[in-house]
């Protein structure tokens, strides 16, 4: 229950001041104080539910997403609503100026105009690099191509401390395994959420990264590096079932990143009710979903992924909180 969370991360709130009117490009932007304190606005919202407030009332959001989406454009709207703001959607980049060949940054000196935050998913990595240099309203990173997705990784690892709040604690008394099944390379999820769990390498006794390929192709350049300088223990196995069955949480995703690897993938690397897991093994998915996560999984205490999606929307009214700076408007012209 996000309460256990909230009772163990003691209020602080220096921490999410510094992310007032702030592009969210990267994980690897968040401090360990800011994402505590992040998680425990996000679980004071989730505690509240059904509380809907008018923060952002009179705010404009920009919800652009040239990339098909479930969750994150509706969480993120769902978050945007829940705080009282009012949105606009852009769902396919051919319906505005881009299709004429409109540079970005004319884009988004029209966004500084029209509205208050933007959330951008852009098959291209460079666009939210490029928007950012013209806008002085906020932007999201909601998925860039095969680089990063950080407020998905903020939403997983709010919700494996939502499991195990004592995680925490420094250093936590029962760090877990977790195990990763796909290519920190290749998936922007798993890219965003290494570079969190690197924030908390005390919490993690050890990160199995499980793929078929050789380690050169596994990691990008440095990456692997970076995350044992941040005192992380990785290894890599191409043997599923062993890693699964050590695992305190499983970490897998849709396996797409080639071609027609994903039913080849997904067949091999494939979770279902009758897999080797631990009894209190927990499995996150950031969906949606192909064959590698079977639907018998769905009714049993593994299943934390439909948890996952749903904080995912507290964890966005949070940060959209600290982002968007509440200005005084003038409602009366005279
Ligand atoms: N987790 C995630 O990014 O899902 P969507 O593609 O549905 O937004």
């Amino acid at each position: 229950h996000p309460k256990s969370l909230l009772r163990s991360i003691m209020e602080d709130g220096e921490p999410l001041e510094k992310l007032t009117n702030q592009h969210i490009y990267s994980s690897e932007q968040f401090d360990r104080k800011t994402l505590l304190q992040l998680f425990r606005l996000a679980a004071k919202y989730e505690a509240n539910p059904g509380r809907f407030s008018a923060s952002l009332q009179g705010q404009i959001l920009i919800s652009a997403f040239y990339e098909p989406s479930t969750r994150t454009r509706l969480s993120f709207e769902s978050a945007w609503h829940r705080l009282g703001g009012d949105i606009m959607s852009i769902t396919d980049r051919s319906t505005t100026g881009i299709a004429k060949g409109e540079s970005l940054s004319d884009v988004a000196e029209m966004f500084n105009n029209y509205g208050d935050c933007v959330v951008l998913r852009d098959s291209n990595e460079a666009s939210v690099k490029e928007m950012m240099d013209s806008l002085r309203i906020p932007i999201i990173n909601a998925g860039n191509g095969l680089d990063e997705h950080p407020t998905q990784a903020l939403a997983d690892l709010y919700t494996i401390f939502k499991w195990r709040p004592d995680l925490i604690e420094e250093p936590p008394e029962n760090p877990i395994e977790i195990c990763i099944i796909g290519m920190p390379s290749k998936m922007r999820t798993v890219r965003s959420l290494l570079k969190l769990i690197a924030k908390f390498p005390l919490s993690f006794s050890k990160v199995t990264i499980v793929a078929n390929e050789k380690e050169s192709a596994v990691f990008s350049k440095g990456q692997k590096e970076q995350l044992t300088a941040a005192g992380l223990n990785v290894e890599v196995t191409n043997a599923f079932s062993d890693a699964v069955k050590l695992a305190d949480v499983i970490y897998i995703n849709a396996i797409a990143w080639e071609g027609n690897t994903f039913k080849e993938y997904g067949a091999k690397y494939q979770l279902s009710n009758r897999s080797p897991l631990k009894p209190q093994a927990i499995i996150l998915h950031p969906l949606a979903r192909g064959e590698e996560l079977c639907t018998s999984l769905d009714d049993t205490p593994h299943n934390w992924y439909f948890a996952q999606a749903r904080g995912a929307v507290f964890l966005r009214q949070a940060l959209l909180t600290c982002l968007v700076r509440r200005v005084e408007r003038v409602l009366d012209i005279i």
